[in-house]
């Protein structure tokens, strides 16, 4: 509407300013007959007086409800001096209505949307408009926005090209199950949701567009979390002729302009590069949170020749020792130590020996097994003082041993505030293995995608070891959470051949599945990388909010379940059979949501 005012924007300098006024009834008051109110849009809240000698109108404002929707006329005046409100940044004004149309009227709503943090979840999603259209979420949709829009000028400015990848697709490999759409056409086949737009965007860079944006839905069939969504955006890149150094530059240029622009934080860079061997070792996760203070440390040596079975099993078939000190933790109790080992247990440990000390000297829960040198030098390895607590774990797989430390080390952050909120911590993660060893399906699995480069010396091990052979993957890490992961990528059809071999594929299955990739390789395939950031995670990072449906205006729970629109939704035997399809169980229609 033209000539409208946005009802956070009076103040003194709009005295005697007839203005008209469109938004929502945030409170209705009644003070000894004489009733006011206030409207509220995205900008704030003004208070609307009515003249008292207008009865229709002061009955008309008696009558409103909550959320109703009004445009108001009225001339601003400013309040007389002890009905100013500090708190509110319209607070010294008031509007006189001359005139109040209701636009459209609300019932009684679940629930109001200043209340909406203290309702249940459930309830906020399935009325999400009310939630939506709180400051806090408000502020958050707008940082979104503007993210977007420094996102998209950043790689405008560097030469790079937005691109849209198709939504129907082959299967692309990342790792969880893909969401298939069935055709009508061709009945018996499916087109799947893309996981992520990888084989298409370097069919681009084979196609001669060298530098690459897009950002872009993305979906996985996969279990959720406060940070994971089925269907999530990225802002993917690649570049032709391009290394590792150059991508990673790039995207601390970005980094360092998004935080400039909407945070007006200044960050420094380069950002600190971490093997993933040391990361593992030091902090017991590939995406570690740096802001903690706390080091884990290999004391294996510690034990060698040890009596204690537990350890000197360990150290005979090659796993691991290691402990982490936990200062002044040295008075915790059973309780608290047994908590530690519960999180531990999660990842694959037997348990947590601990060391500490009291009067009589170092004690520990493995004492009687171990001599007094063994003891003082966990103490000296690790670097403890006397109130601190040393949390040692032991395993035969050293992924269960850096795993479950690295989540003692994150709780013990958290639990002793150690972590300081106001600083963000990026560090990229290289040096991945480029094959790890599926147990479950007794193959290797692609660490990263199988389009990732292996380090070209590493192979030599291809045969005989591949877990020896390094990938040319990087992830960025940014306050503990994995913000983006990418890599430089096989150029060359047969290495490309030759990894699919070694993930199981056999030839007529990588010809049937990646056949269009392996032609476009053989028809000049510049040298290529690039990433792909995880735009939520980031949002959720600068928004300072823990849970990824705090920043998506229109979330699934973490059973994947719209509980606005109720999607999934139940489909008729029609729809089914239009698409060749037909139901086998019987699915319960009366639990539709
Ligand atoms: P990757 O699988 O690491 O790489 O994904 C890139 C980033 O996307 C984010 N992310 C998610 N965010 C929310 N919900 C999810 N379910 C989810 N899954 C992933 C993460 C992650 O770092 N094609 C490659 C990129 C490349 O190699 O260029 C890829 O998709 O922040």
């Amino acid at each position: 509407m033209k000539n409208r005012t946005y009802c956070g924007a009076p103040n003194k300098a709009y005295d005697g300013k007839k203005l008209t006024f469109c938004g929502w009834v945030h409170h209705v008051r009644d003070l000894g007959g004489l009733s006011f109110f206030t409207l509220r849009d995205h900008t704030g809240l003004v208070q609307i007086t009515p003249d008292p000698d207008n009865e229709d109108m002061c009955a008309m404002i008696r009558g409103l409800h909550h959320e109703d929707v009004l445009k108001v006329t009225g001339t601003a005046r400013l309040r007389p001096e002890g009905n100013v409100n500090p708190d509110m940044p319209t607070g010294e004004i008031e509007i006189l209505a001359d005139s109040i149309e209701l636009l459209s009227g609300s019932k009684v709503p679940p629930f109001l949307p200043e209340e909406a943090e203290g309702v249940q979840e459930d309830l906020r999603l399935k009325h999400r408009m009310l939630h939506l259209r709180t400051d806090k979420m408000q502020h958050n949709f707008r940082l979104r926005h503007k993210m977007y829009q420094s996102i998209r000028r950043y790689f405008d400015e560097n030469g790079f090209c937005e691109i849209e990848t198709p939504f129907l697709v082959k299967p692309t490999p990342e790792g969880a199950r893909d969401y298939l759409v069935p055709s009508r056409l061709h009945k018996g086949r499916a087109y799947a949701l893309p996981q992520s737009p990888q084989i298409y965007k370097q069919i681009l860079m084979i196609a001669g567009f060298d530098r690459y944006f897009q950002i872009v839905k993305c979906f996985r069939d996969e279990d959720l979390r406060s940070d994971r969504q089925p269907e999530f955006t990225q802002i993917d890149v690649e570049l032709s002729f391009t290394d590792e150094e150059e991508v990673q530059e790039i995207v601390e240029g970005l980094m360092v302009q998004l935080f400039d622009e909407v945070l007006e934080v200044k960050i420094s860079t380069p950002f600190p590069k971490i093997p993933y061997a040391e990361a593992m070792l030091r902090y017991g996760s590939d995406k570690p949170d740096l802001r903690i203070p706390l080091e884990i440390v290999d004391i294996t040596d510690v034990f060698q020749g040890t009596e204690f079975k537990v350890f000197s099993s360990v150290i005979d078939s090659g796993g691991a020792i290691r402990g982490i000190k936990l200062p002044g933790c040295g008075g915790y109790s059973r309780r608290q130590k047994d908590g530690l080992i519960e999180r531990a247990k999660k990842f694959g440990l037997g348990g947590l020996v601990y060391f500490w000390h009291n009067e009589e000297g170092i004690k520990s829960t493995a004492a009687k097994f171990l001599t007094d040198e063994q003891m003082k030098n966990v103490f000296e390895v690790t670097g403890a003082e006397d109130d601190d607590l040393i949390a040692v774990a032991a395993h035969t797989n050293t992924n269960h041993v850096a795993f479950g430390l690295g989540a003692v080390r994150e709780w013990t952050g958290k639990e002793l505030n150690l972590i300081d909120e106001s600083v963000y911590s990026h560090c990229w993660i290289t040096d991945f293995p480029m094959f790890e060893f599926n147990e479950e399906m007794q193959r290797y699995q692609a660490a990263h995608h199988p389009f990732t480069a292996p380090v070209i010396e590493d192979m030599e091990n291809f045969a005989d070891d591949p877990s020896k052979i390094r990938s040319r993957g990087y992830d960025l890490v940014l306050n503990g959470s994995e913000i983006a992961g990418g890599s430089i990528r096989i150029h060359q059809r047969d290495i490309q051949r030759r990894v699919f071999e070694l993930l199981g594929f056999d030839e007529q299955e990588a010809d049937e599945r990646f056949g269009f990739l392996l032609d476009a390789l053989e028809l000049g395939a510049p040298p290529h990388g690039g990433i792909a950031f995880g735009l939520d995670r980031m949002v959720m990072i600068f928004a300072g909010v823990d849970s990824i449906r705090e920043i998506i205006a229109f979330p699934k729970t973490t059973t994947a379940i719209s509980l606005m629109d109720g999607s999934p939704a139940f489909t008729t035997e029609d729809q089914w059979a239009e698409l060749g399809l037909k139901t086998v169980k019987k699915v319960e229609t009366d639990n539709k949501k």
